[in-house]
């Protein structure tokens, strides 16, 4: 019975049928959803603190209503991502909790600091590049509802992108203090946005089965490269250098010698584990941040209940 149930689901995953949340599903189809949509989740809300950190020291009002606006999204699409993690029967209280008690993983990129203005940009050219990557396969997921709340993401990020990119450019184009800023953060982020790609292909080990799932349409190397090969010319263009002395162009086998891809060097993978298991410069600190707005976040929680309670005794009286 459960056999003919899990080959009848993987025929319509096959088909490039959308699984929606009333159909039949295999218990690790839905627990792997709810795994990795709660962490993307976690890491849109995560996110939100290295950047807020800056938005009272933004260089112009301009560029402080552009992080507004930015920031605002991310807690947005932490919004869309913890809803569509609903459909799969978990509830909000459940997540958050695990996040606040640190049970919970959120990307590694976002347990490294903001050292100055251009770690903004740095963030916006880099970590929103890297996440467009990641996130423009996701629109095509099998489960509907996380195929929907990407799209809406996506949309959003290439304009936080453009914002970090267009900072870069500005300091680049500034005082050479302005342009050392920029190299200094790029330097420091450049490795870091390699690893949210997560662990080699070899290492990883939901790859295969998420591939299956049509959860994963690229395997992790493959988004990697595809994000070094889309930087590396817009580095270029910056004028700055990638902290990588390995990093050349390898051109395709009988091509004209302009297709091919840039070979970069060796990640520290220790770095990666460290960081994921809470060593992390930052990881404390963003959890003790979190914790603290929840706290603080109480009354709001519990007026919005009170209110929807009147409310409801309103309409029922
Ligand atoms: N940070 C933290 N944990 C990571 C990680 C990272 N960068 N990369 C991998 N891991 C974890 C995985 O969660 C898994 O651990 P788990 O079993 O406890 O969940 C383990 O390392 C093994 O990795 P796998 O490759 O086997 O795991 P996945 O198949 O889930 O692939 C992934 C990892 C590519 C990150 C995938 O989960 C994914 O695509 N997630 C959705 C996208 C996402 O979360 N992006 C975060 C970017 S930040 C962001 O979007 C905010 C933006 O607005 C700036």
């Amino acid at each position: 019975e459960e056999l003919e149930h899990e080959a009848r689901f993987q025929a319509r995953v096959d088909a490039e049928e959308r699984i929606e949340a009333n159909d039949w599903m295999p218990a690790a189809y839905r627990k792997t959803l709810v795994r990795q949509i709660s962490q993307h989740a976690h890491s849109e809300i995560i996110g939100m603190l290295p950047e807020g950190n800056w938005i009272t020291r933004a260089p112009s009002l301009r560029r402080k209503a552009a992080l507004l606006a930015k920031v605002q999204d991310e807690c947005g699409h932490g919004l869309y991502l913890y809803a569509a993690a609903e459909t799969l029967g978990v509830s909000r209280e459940e997540l958050t909790d695990q996040l606040l008690t640190g049970k919970a993983k959120y990307s590694s990129i976002f347990n490294y600091p903001t050292m100055s203005w251009a770690d903004i940009g740095a963030i916006g050219w880099l970590v929103d590049g890297a996440a467009i990557m990641n996130q423009i396969p996701l629109c095509r997921c099998s489960y509907g509802p996380y195929a929907r709340a990407m799209i809406r993401v996506c949309k959003e990020e290439s304009f936080h992108q453009r914002q970090g990119y267009e900072i870069m450019l500005t300091l680049c184009r500034g005082s050479e203090e302005q342009k050392a800023m920029a190299q200094d953060a790029l330097n420091r982020w450049w490795w870091p946005c390699l690893m949210m790609f997560g662990p080699p292909d070899a290492a990883s080990q939901h790859s295969d089965q998420s591939t299956k799932w049509k959860i994963k349409r690229f395997s992790n190397d493959e988004l990697r490269q595809k994000f070094v090969d889309a930087t590396v010319p817009q580095a270029q263009f910056l004028g700055l250098t990638l902290p990588d002395p390995e990093l050349r162009f390898v051109p395709d086998e009988g091509g004209d010698g302009t297709t091919g891809h840039w070979h970069y060097g060796q990640i520290d993978w220790d770095e990666f584990k460290q960081v994921i298991a809470g060593n992390g410069p930052c990881n404390r600190d963003r959890l003790a941040a979190r914790n603290k707005a929840h706290a603080e976040g109480e009354w709001v929680r519990e007026a919005a209940m009170a209110h929807a309670a009147k409310r409801q005794a309103r309409q029922q009286a």
